[in-house]
């Protein structure tokens, strides 16, 4: 299980992330990607994107700006409900959310509690500010976007995004043309979210400043609930980990045994976990779909299913996806303000799509790849799925002399133009081995005399430290076969 410490203090040393502006005491809620951890996110948002976009044959990314007009959030109802309870100490003026501050110091869950409902339980159970120990004030909803002046002179007001989603809501209709009105289509984005957070915490968990992957389809439940139900033909049987709503236990169940949902949300539900178990490579003992109940939903969503991954250093399940079943929630709310027609025609009548959006942050994914595959013990090494790793191979030279510097880099050269390889030439091979462990490259290859009279080098594997000795003009298909999982590394010997 993984030690928040520990993990943090890897994460610093090696170059993935920490703290941002920390030359300046820094600031809480926004954090920096270093050279690692900006190759494993830009490696995990690839790999999003070649799997949600596969889903659909009419699936496509679209990119829109961070800041939004007044009047985009305010008819998406952002202005009226996107708020979370912030209660204030009545002596030092530390500010809590209330939610956070029941479940910290009382252990049960205030998801969905309004300001009344926290106010009274903090009166109830005398819960004191944790920071003075001073008498709390009541309850008040704090709006957590972003506010900002548009033009020089102010006269215009926007916010930062709370939300990648809403940039993709305005451009359904141009898009529904361009696309040659096809239905259902996909739009994804991928990009920075920001909510002022009142009390951001657990590292990159809850950032001020985050990036969101989100999908949403778009789509007529009378017409379109044939092209998901044929494709969840093939996924009904399978088992997925559950929590439903109300329910203490969790259980693995079928899709088909979620009856009471349809089945174009269950498709979705089984890509998810398709996501999770196939291309992040999660044991299905960690991580979950779990359904929130009417109180925990976003004021948009009708169906709303997180999925939770089961952290050690943030001290058990967090919620690192959604997907959301929202209705014709967005683009009802975006015609009757704007006046744009957002309905479709369909048999002579028109009807306004419907929206069902996969949700993902990214932030939180990359911690819970760090956190899972964190493995500490006799060595200290990172279980990352092969094709996403900083670094799939390094090459390393057995010693820096006898040519072997020279054939080293040759070798690198040769590996690097289709994979992202890494050479080091200092410091003992037992050293290198255990940097490169510590960064979860999968694959490192060495030179060494042997190398120089025969052209053959040594590989290992991260995960079991076998080497085995394979020729260099056989090198690239190897190691391809091996990361596109078509061939099993294996020690013969
Ligand atoms: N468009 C839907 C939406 O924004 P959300 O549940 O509020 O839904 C989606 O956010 C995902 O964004 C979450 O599952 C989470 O992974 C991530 N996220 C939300 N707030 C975050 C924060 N303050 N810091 C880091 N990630 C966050």
């Amino acid at each position: 299980m993984a030690d928040k410490e520990e993990l943090d203090s890897l994460c610093k040393r090696r170059g993935f992330l920490w703290p941002s502006s920390e030359i300046y005491g820094g600031e809480a809620g926004f954090y920096d990607y270093g050279h690692l951890g900006a190759r494993l996110r830009d490696n995990w948002e690839r790999m999003w994107k070649d799997f949600f976009l596969g889903l659909g044959e009419h699936y496509h990314m679209i990119y829109t700006p961070n800041i939004l007009p007044y009047r985009v959030l305010e008819s998406s109802g952002h202005v009226d409900h996107f708020s979370d309870v912030l209660v204030q100490c009545k002596r030092c003026g530390n500010s809590h959310r209330g939610d956070h501050l029941i479940e910290d110091i009382i252990g049960v869950s205030a998801e969905g509690m309004n300001k009344g409902e926290i106010s009274t339980f903090i009166l109830e159970k005398e819960i004191d500010c944790p920071d003075c120990q001073g008498d709390l004030g009541e309850g008040e909803d704090f709006n957590m976007m972003f506010d900002l002046d548009i033009g020089p002179k102010g006269e215009r007001k926007g916010f930062l995004r709370p939300e990648t989603a809403q940039g993709t809501y305005m451009n359904f209709a141009r898009e529904y043309r361009a696309l040659r009105r096809k239905m259902p289509f996909g739009l994804a984005t991928i990009g920075s979210a920001f909510r002022n957070e009142i009390s951001p915490r657990q590292g990159v968990y809850r950032l001020r400043e985050f990036r969101q992957a989100e999908l949403q389809i778009f789509f007529v439940p009378e017409y379109n609930q044939g092209s998901f139900a044929e494709a969840y033909e093939n996924l009904s049987t399978k088992k997925i980990p559950v929590l439903r709503a109300g329910c203490e236990e969790q259980k693995k169940m079928s899709l088909d045994d979620l009856d009471d949902l349809p089945k174009f949300y269950r498709y979705h539900l089984g890509k998810m976990f398709e996501f999770y178990s196939h291309k992040m490579e999660l044991s299905e003992d960690k991580f979950r779909l779990r359904e929130l109940s009417e109180e925990e939903k976003a004021f948009y969503n009708r169906i709303h299913f997180d999925v939770e991954v089961d952290m050690g250093s943030l001290g058990g399940w967090k919620e690192v996806a959604g997907l959301h079943y929202r209705g014709d929630y967005d683009l009802t709310q975006h015609q009757e303000s704007s006046g744009q027609k957002m309905s479709v025609p369909i048999d002579g009548e028109r009807k306004v799509p419907h929206v069902i959006e996969l949700s993902f942050g990214v932030d939180r994914n990359i911690w819970a790849l760090l956190d899972l595959g964190y493995i500490t013990g006799d060595r200290d090494w990172i279980d990352l799925p092969v094709d996403i790793a900083p670094y799939q191979v390094a090459v390393f030279p057995l010693m820096r002399k006898d040519g072997m510097l020279e054939r080293s880099r040759e070798i690198y050269d040769l590996l690097n133009s289709c994979f992202n390889a890494f050479w080091d030439k200092s410091g003992s091979i037992g050293k290198r081995y255990a940097r490169q462990d510590e960064i979860g490259t999968p694959y490192c290859v060495t030179v060494d005399y042997d190398s120089l009279e025969d052209d053959t080098v040594t590989i290992r594997e991260i995960s079991s430290t076998d080497q085995i000795r394979l020729k260099v003009s056989d090198l690239k298909q190897e190691l391809w076969s091996y990361i596109n999982k078509e061939k099993v590394f294996k020690n013969n010997n």
